[in-house]
């Protein structure tokens, strides 16, 4: 298996707050790395600095064997998309949905012009939209379908690695699990590289291959998934743990996680 993303001695300070203090980690292709960690642990601040959207202060990022430096190029912004917890942050409400995924794949030459109307089209039946989506605009849509507009847009450049932040916190009860679903659906169609985020275990525990956990900007344990959930390496993992009352989570990642006791 090889490396899809490598953190090294990744540090992020917002003044004198230090936000990401040293992180290491590493991410294997085709897999999903979950990572937990209560309100403020620098969950997003690690997605973002990943994407490209805020700059280290000290450490490197590595996709695949290339580093990505300060300044990058189109195809490495390509190459990283997200998905955030809020979908509008996203999509623009003055573009239709064909304005929406178009755009992405004109911009990145992901398809000729003549084939864009089709893939427009194979992009919202893989995330179990109409096609007729096509003509409206995102205020049309409930938070649940304008989040899967939104993956769909993700997913349209093909990127190497998909950062999901919270995606499905801010919705419905009712969606959340739907939505969760869809990711473990894409997951095995596409062999996605995902990095994960959630602050829910349930979630996690549904969704991730590796789990790792961050708490006050530090990354305090990195482990295979069953390992993680049974036999947690960091003092801080069972604290997280044995706060979880029983969990539901989706039938395609086998039932109910059930904390030992
Ligand atoms: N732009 C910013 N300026 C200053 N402090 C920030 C900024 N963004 C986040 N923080 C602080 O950094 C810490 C980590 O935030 P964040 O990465 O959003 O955590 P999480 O996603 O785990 O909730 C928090 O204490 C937050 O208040
Ligand atoms: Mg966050």
């Amino acid at each position: 298996m090889n490396t899809a993303l490598q953190v090294q001695n990744l540090t992020v300070r917002y003044g004198g707050f230090t936000a990401l203090d040293h992180i290491n980690l590493s991410l294997q292709e085709h897999t999903t790395l979950g990572l937990v960690g209560e309100s403020g642990s620098g969950k997003s601040t690690l997605a973002r600095v990943i994407a490209g959207l805020i700059a280290p202060d000290e450490g490197q990022i590595l996709l695949g064997a290339q580093q990505l430096v300060k300044k990058r190029s189109r195809e490495q912004h390509k190459k990283i998309q997200m998905i955030f917890q809020n979908p509008d942050a996203s999509l623009n409400p003055k573009h239709s949905i064909r304005q929406i995924l178009s755009e992405a794949l004109l911009f990145h030459n992901i398809v000729n012009r003549s084939e864009v109307e089709k893939r427009c089209k194979e992009l919202l039946d893989r995330v179990h939209l109409e096609a007729k989506a096509l003509d409206k605009y995102p205020h049309e849509f409930s938070g649940g379908q304008r989040q899967r507009i939104a993956i769909a847009r993700a997913l349209s450049v093909e990127p190497s690695l998909l950062i999901a932040d919270e995606p499905t916190s801010a919705l419905d009860v009712s969606v959340q699990l739907s939505v969760l679903e869809l990711f473990n659906t894409l997951k095995a169609e596409l062999n996605l590289t995902m990095l994960f985020i959630s602050h829910d275990l349930g979630v996690i525990h549904a969704i991730s291959d590796t789990v790792a956990v961050m708490r006050q900007g530090k990354l305090v344990e990195s482990s295979p998934k069953d390992q993680f959930f049974t036999r947690p390496e960091a003092a801080y993992s069972r604290e997280l743990l044995s706060a979880v009352p029983k969990m539901p989570i989706t039938r395609s990642a086998g039932g109910f996680y059930e904390p030992r006791t």
